[in-house]
């Protein structure tokens, strides 16, 4: 399938790559990039040959918010009945093998959103992260007030909703944001080390962890645990366990058929 707003690749036969690409606009989405985006996640997620995602921007930005050249026609009434820049921004969280943000330049609003939609964030050490919504007169939409306090806290979701700021990787990784920092001419070789070491556990395993994982930003820590459970004990029904701890046992290294 070709695209207009992405790119897309597949490395080591394992990982697929989806390239933001609106360069002109420092990668600003609309419906038309989320539907491609949506779709290719979908697509990738369907191939049993895939196993982790990454989504990236360009060096410059990962995406810089929502496009508000587009936003600033709109009407109350054209956005709610419609559904507009909110309809289709959520698909990446039905994505159930993991996704993985590589971020370098400017992630603003729902740039910021998308990255945090994702499982977890590598950061180019050039990355700047922020909530500037509320420059425009308007707050996140796709999730930016829920996620950002979840990963941050109170005090710095605060501090950048409401003041706009930007975070810059260092802070971004102090703060719980990001998962790792790297020199920008590394950020794919990280992201994708990390998505080919994911690419050959157990798909079933690794779906399993991240549903788990999951689960802890909603309910109560009781279900949550119990959740874990219940998944811990089922996946002792694929022949993906069998493998590995035989594996272990007699020091080899796993072939998971994830099955
Ligand atoms: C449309 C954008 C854009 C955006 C940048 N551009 N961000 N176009 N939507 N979000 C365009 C600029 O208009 C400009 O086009 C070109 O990209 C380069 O940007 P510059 O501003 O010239 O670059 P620079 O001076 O380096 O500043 C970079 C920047 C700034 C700090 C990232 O562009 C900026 O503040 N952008 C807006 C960030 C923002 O407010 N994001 C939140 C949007 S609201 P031309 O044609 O002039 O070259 C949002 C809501 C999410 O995201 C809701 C989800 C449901």
């Amino acid at each position: 399938m070709s695209y207009e707003n992405i790119e897309v690749r597949v490395e080591a036969g394992k990982v697929g790559i989806v390239t933001l690409n609106r360069p002109k606009a420092l990668n600003a989405l609309n419906d038309a990039l989320m539907n491609e985006l949506g779709a290719a996640l979908k697509a990738f997620d369907a191939d049993e040959a895939i196993g982790c995602m990454i989504i990236t921007g360009s060096e410059r930005a990962f995406a810089a918010g929502a496009d508000i050249a587009l936003m600033a026609k709109y009407s109350f009434v054209d956005t709610y009945k419609g559904d507009y820049i909110t309809r289709n921004w959520e698909s990446v969280r039905s994505i159930r093998k993991p996704v993985i943000a590589a971020v370098s330049g400017f992630a603003l609003g729902g740039g910021c959103e998308l990255a945090m939609m994702c499982d977890f964030i590598i950061a180019a050490d050039n990355a700047k992260f922020g909530q500037p919504e509320i420059k425009l007169g308007v707050i996140p939409g796709a999730g930016g007030t829920q996620r950002l306090p979840r990963a941050v806290g109170k005090a710095k979701a605060m501090d950048m909703a409401l003041t706009g700021r930007m975070m810059d990787a260092a802070e971004a990784e102090r703060a719980g944001l990001v998962s790792r920092v790297v020199p920008y001419d590394k950020l794919m070789d990280e992201a994708l080390g990390a998505a080919l070491t994911i690419a050959d556990f157990s798909q079933i395993a690794v779906m399993a962890a991240k549903e788990s994982v999951n689960r802890a930003f909603e309910g109560t820590l009781a279900d949550g645990v119990m959740f874990e459970r219940r998944l811990f004990h089922a996946l002792f029904a694929t022949a993906d366990q069998k493998e590995g701890m035989d594996a272990f046992l007699n020091k080899r290294k796993p072939e998971f058929r994830h099955q």
